[in-house]
């Protein structure tokens, strides 16, 4: 039965009805859609444009189907949408009473609303998910704050850094992510039920009762705007495709490291998988599915975009194609979110080939010439000296860390005994004492900034 068949002589098209039909996947709206009809039903009584017996039916009725499909007990299914399927049930168990839940609404504000509780909940369950990540970063970060790894420019290496660094840096990303969700679940919690299909409505209700009591913030000011944005879709999406790029990443960052060439991390057997021919192979699979699934993430970022583009005010049915994209990156950004903590936490540091990369390659060939810069001379002219160390090194197969003082001042009378220790790895990193920088002690600040920066999230 369809809400709307009195207009018809004859019934829709089974052929157009599959295509037309949104419960298969609105569905996933049920616990929204009963929680708004409770609370509409609540304020149509309270304004008594129902009577209290009649609001007692409805919401009992309402009460009675939330607890059949918590329990798994009523299937969803032989209705249009999720809203006809709730309404349909409750007059198949209250009677005609039932009928007078859809007073002063339409299913296009209700629609709106239901979906916007959907998301809000969505944002919090993004935030807690993500809370648990960066936990595993901080993890990882206090376990590196004794260790250091070379930091990378062009992916080459440049500068040794406190291997905690690294790891901090991915929480700053996703402390990021964190307040942003908080910021666009704000504009989701704007209530557009009272909308009705585009107009508002001629009966006496009060939005503000309903946004209370659903837990928005505050009703819509406008009921075109109300039916039609979209918005908060957008920006679920967005937010979700931001996480999935720093995910993405991170992934890479891991791949590359816990190769045979870099050797730096080691993720444990469970973490990882083998090849069917090749029996020395051990994969990477699970951050190589993270970054590749930032693409569908992407996908459905485009999609809402493009569903948005062009439509006239007010409701129109292209906008049930806003939900699809929307459950599918819930579920593969929350399952990355936590995969990835997971793996963070079986992790192993290898910490002496970090410290033993750290200072091959001339990593801290920086120090060498911020070594004469502080002696007085010009920075430009300590970068040219240090040159030509490097390239004598690679001459004659030498390092910075084996060279004399004796053979550093062949380049220039400022350097004493001292640059031997200057140069050592662990002391590069450690003198990058700047806020925020690499040195062990920047990166324990940062770190515990980050803790505190998390409990007020
Ligand atoms: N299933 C529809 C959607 O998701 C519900 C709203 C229907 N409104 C309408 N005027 N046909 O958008």
């Amino acid at each position: 039965m369809k809400l709307w068949e009195g207009r018809f002589d004859k019934p829709v098209a089974r052929s157009l009805e599959e295509f037309n039909d949104s419960l298969p996947f609105d569905k996933a709206l049920w616990r929204a859609d009963i929680t708004g009809s409770l609370a509409h039903a609540e304020m149509l009584a309270k304004c008594g444009i129902i009577s209290e017996s009649d609001e007692e039916a409805i919401c009992g009725g309402l009460k009675s189907i939330y607890e059949d499909i918590e329990s798994g007990n009523l299937e969803m299914t032989g209705a249009e949408d999720i809203h006809s399927f709730v309404e349909g049930e409750l007059v198949k168990r209250i009677g005609d009473t039932g009928k007078k839940l859809h007073t002063a609404r339409s299913r296009n504000d209700q629609v709106a609303t239901d979906f916007r509780l959907y998301v809000m909940w969505a944002f919090d369950e993004l935030r807690a998910n993500l809370k648990n990540l960066v936990e595993a970063l901080c993890e990882r970060a206090a376990d590196g704050l004794d260790c250091i790894m070379p930091g990378y420019t062009h992916l080459r290496k440049a500068q040794p850094i406190c291997a905690g660094h690294f790891f901090n840096a991915y929480s700053e990303m996703f402390l990021r992510d964190i307040e942003r969700t908080a910021e666009s679940r704000k504009r989701t919690s704007v209530m557009p039920l009272g909308s009705c299909a585009l107009a508002g409505t001629t009966y006496p209700i009060d939005r503000n009762m309903t946004a209370a009591a659903l837990g928005f913030e505050k009703p819509c000011e406008n009921s075109l705007d109300g039916v039609s944005d979209r918005d908060f879709v957008a920006e679920y999406l967005f937010d979700c495709s931001l996480i999935a790029s720093h995910l993405s990443r991170l992934s890479e960052d891991i791949i590359l490291y816990s190769t045979g060439e870099f050797g730096y991390f080691e993720i444990s057997d469970e973490y990882s998988t083998g090849s069917s021919i090749m029996p020395q192979k051990k994969n990477p699979d699970i951050p190589e599915l993270i970054r590749g699934k930032t693409g569908r993430i992407y996908g459905h970022l485009m999609a809402i975009l493009t569903t948005i583009k062009a439509i006239p005010l007010a409701y129109n049915k292209d906008l049930q194609e806003d939900k699809e994209g929307l459950f599918d990156a819930q579920k593969h950004t929350n399952g990355c979110i936590s995969v990835m903590a997971e793996l963070l936490r079986n992790i192993t540091l290898k910490k002496e080939a970090m410290e033993s990369a750290a200072t091959g390659d001339f990593c801290c060939a920086t120090d060498v010439a911020d070594y004469l810069a502080k002696k007085g001379m010009p920075f430009r002219s300590a970068h040219a000296v240090t040159g030509k160390i490097v390239r004598w090194c690679i001459k004659n197969g030498r390092t910075l860390q084996d060279m004399t003082a004796e053979e550093y001042r062949e380049f220039d009378n400022l350097f004493e005994e001292d640059i031997c220790e200057t140069v050592k790895a662990k002391a590069c990193a450690d003198a990058r004492l700047s806020y925020g920088g690499a040195s062990s002690a920047s990166v324990t600040e940062n770190l515990k900034s980050i803790k505190q920066r998390l409990k007020k999230l």
